[in-house]
């Protein structure tokens, strides 16, 4: 079978909310039913550091010092999954950042009632892909 291009790729937080409330099992089971493949997954603790590192984007918003805070908070899970337009696929499956108006049916829909306490993070772009799993993954690189 000839392919024109390889499947795209995404990084994934399992936030440490929703491993402290047990729903990795159900978060995961949702991205693998979906059809996606998980090419790599590890338990991490981010430290302050790698905290600004990651959310480089917002490290100047009025949010972002509690964020920091709750994202370096305990154990979250890395992923990165991949599938045909898997960046677009997640971001849908995931829903809208605030969980109060997440859609039902999404994972945030489902199980948040917060916009930051909000379960998963995903990246919104090719290059906020490609930089977030160099970052997380750089072995992948
Ligand atoms: P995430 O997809 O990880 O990207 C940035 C995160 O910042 C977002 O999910 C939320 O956890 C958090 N966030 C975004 N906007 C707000 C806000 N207005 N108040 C609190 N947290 C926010």
């Amino acid at each position: 079978m000839s392919s024109s291009s390889p499947d795209e790729r995404t990084l994934v937080l399992i936030k440490p909310d929703a491993v402290g409330r047990g729903l990795v099992g159900e978060i995961l089971s949702r991205f693998e039913r979906k059809g996606l493949r998980i090419d790599a997954m590890a338990s991490r603790t981010m430290d302050g550091d790698f905290a600004d590192q990651h959310y480089a984007e917002h490290v100047d918003k009025a949010f972002y010092p509690p964020l920091k805070g709750f994202m370096t908070s305990g154990p979250l899970v890395a992923l990165v999954l991949s599938g045909d337009q898997v960046i677009e696929v997640v971001r849908g499956m995931i829903g809208s950042t605030d969980g109060r108006r997440a859609a039902a049916g999404t994972i945030r829909g489902d199980f948040s009632l917060s916009n930051r306490e909000n379960l998963v993070h995903a990246s919104d772009s090719t290059d906020s892909s490609k930089r977030e799993i160099a970052l997380w993954f750089p072995e992948l690189g």
